[in-house]
């Protein structure tokens, strides 16, 4: 385990895709005087494409590829930022390794299934890995079974938070008590 950090104040979300990280990220950085960075956002603005665009056009491994490189860049230039990233970032390469060794304050935002098929079924048509689900229920199913299999990457995280039936204001003091 690391015992040095290389930006040892920056703040780091992580969770599935609809758990509030960018939301909660960005009023976290207002309160707290720091930059927001979305590693999403990042990468699309380097690769002057969308997400899904990335994601349909060169395809599930490369986009991980890509999400792998400007992680590393990120993580580089991460003192003073709150850094939001995308659901599947910590579950790739030595993604979480690299995450751990940048900072202390690392944040799992934990939602249930549940609350996360209900948040996502709305807008599933601009999320490639869920846009497939043709009912809450069968979302439900799949979101039940992924995130099963990525638990183990975010529950590496420092601090587990939960965010059921919470707003995103009580999700920001509780993180903000726990830096
Ligand atoms: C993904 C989550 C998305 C985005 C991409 C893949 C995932 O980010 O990176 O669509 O694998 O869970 P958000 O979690 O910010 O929606």
């Amino acid at each position: 385990m690391a015992t040095s950090f290389s930006n040892p104040n920056a703040i780091i979300l992580i969770g599935y895709m609809g758990s509030g990280k960018s939301t909660v990220g960005r009023m976290l950085s207002q309160k707290r005087n720091l930059l927001f960075e979305d590693l999403d956002d990042v990468i699309a603005h380097d690769a002057a494409a969308s997400i899904p665009e990335l994601f349909i056009e060169k395809g599930a491994k490369s986009f991980r590829e890509l999400e792998h490189q400007t992680l590393k860049k990120v993580l580089k230039s991460a003192a003073n930022k709150v850094i939001s990233l995308g659901g599947g970032a910590p579950c790739y390469y030595d993604n979480m390794a690299l995450v751990a060794a940048t900072t202390p304050h690392v944040f799992y935002l934990n939602a249930s299934h549940k609350t996360l098929a209900q948040r996502l079924f709305p807008e599933k048509k601009g999320r490639p890995l869920i846009a497939h689900a043709e009912t809450e229920e069968a979302l439900q199913s799949f979101i039940a079974k992924h995130l099963f299999e990525r638990q183990s990457f975010y529950r590496q995280a420092n601090h587990i938070i939960s965010v059921d039936n919470k707003s995103i204001e009580t999700v920001v003091a509780e993180v903000g008590k726990l830096i």
